[in-house]
């Protein structure tokens, strides 16, 4: 074999699944620091459709899902030319790496992955095999541009581990050190949102209440109706965070403000101390508007002219693809495959 490929310094890579109705918790909890990454990184941001298929979709439904991902992460601020923003279907390798790393892993590996349980439910026996293998294609996204970091939330951490475990099992079977070992990019910064109507509870979208969150589409009328409407308490606010605790409503609006002022709790907390909601609210829903309207408006503009989405994907796509191919050819060669895919010379 040819000597191998040089590794990537620092390479981003994350993976969005296509759900309509992205909203603040989306928002504040990745998307946002997505855009903040790409300032430093070379990144790579994918819609994730092969992983959604693990599921029942409505084709039509998935399209325009796709569609509404990729256009809130444009108009979060990802630029599609400086970073890498494609779906995941349209690059043919990560389903190519995902087979050889279903060789890699174990059974009892993908026994212990907490959100197979969780997702399969009681009806074990009925979930498909996709959703069953569902990490090694995480794996297979991740390693398949070798990326060195993944901004990736809690829940995907075990997913994340099993990644490494992947690259590793992969290293020791070929005796190579082609695949380094991605670490998770957790963000100081990150929000838990919560829903406007239930403190207690994250803002999801699957809420049967469309006002217990803030959608990346509504506009600000819309906003700021959601945030006048949003669950409170009577008390005055605190001047320290330790006076939110057993206030969980307050605790996230503060929350929130903070995040959009980029700002901190404590310092949102001194300026509005002994002040009530009465007075809290209209500021935030100032603040809310200022930041998110200009982005929902945006949204809607890029999905009146849908060609227009698929034509920025499809050319992420391409530039996805140029670095997957040459890393894939040396996979297969590594592997010990024939053919086409071994253009990075003859193996032993
Ligand atoms: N599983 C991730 C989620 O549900 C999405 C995802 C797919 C992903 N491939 C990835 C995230 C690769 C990070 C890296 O949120």
């Amino acid at each position: 074999m040819t000597s191998l490929l040089p590794m990537p310094e620092k390479r981003i890579f994350s993976g969005i699944q296509p759900t309509g109705n992205l909203h603040l918790g989306n928002y504040l909890g990745a998307i946002r620091n997505w855009v903040t990454l790409q300032d430093d990184f070379e990144s790579i941001y994918c819609v994730v459709d092969l992983h959604a298929i693990t599921v029942a979709q409505d084709p039509q439904q998935l399209r325009q899902s796709t569609r509404e991902v990729a256009a809130s992460l444009i108009a979060a601020g990802i630029s599609p030319e400086r970073s890498v923003l494609f779906n995941q279907s349209s690059v043919p390798q990560h389903s190519q790496l995902a087979w050889v790393f279903n060789c890699i892993a174990r059974l009892g590996w993908l026994n212990r992955m907490t959100q197979f349980k969780e997702k399969a439910g009681k009806n074990r026996e009925n979930a498909t095999v996709g959703l069953y293998s569902y990490p090694t294609l995480m794996a297979a996204d991740i390693l398949a541009y070798r990326a060195t970091h993944v901004p990736v939330g809690e829940d995907q951490k075990q997913h994340l581990e099993l990644t490494r475990d992947i690259a590793q099992g992969f290293n020791q079977t070929y005796g190579v050190e082609f695949f380094p070992l991605p670490e998770p990019q957790i963000f100081g910064s990150a929000t838990r949102v919560m829903s406007l109507r239930d403190g207690n509870s994250k803002m999801s979208k699957s809420d049967a209440s469309d006002n217990s969150r803030i959608n990346m589409t509504d506009d600000a009328d819309l906003i700021a109706q959601k945030i006048r409407k949003a669950k409170t308490d009577p008390d005055a606010l605190p001047s320290e965070s330790a006076g939110l605790e057993g206030r969980p409503e307050a605790q996230n609006l503060v929350g929130i403000f903070a995040a959009l002022a980029d700002s901190d709790v404590e310092s949102v907390l001194s300026d509005f101390a002994g002040r009530g909601f009465g007075e809290f609210k209209p500021a935030l829903a100032e603040l809310a508007v200022a930041k998110l309207a200009p982005m929902g408006d945006r949204m809607r503009e890029l999905l009146a002219n849908p060609g227009d989405i698929d034509a920025v994907l499809a050319d992420g796509a391409l530039r996805a693809e140029e670095i997957a191919a040459p890393i894939i050819d040396q996979v297969n060669d590594i592997v010990g495959f024939l053919g086409a895919g071994s253009k990075s010379g003859p193996g032993s």
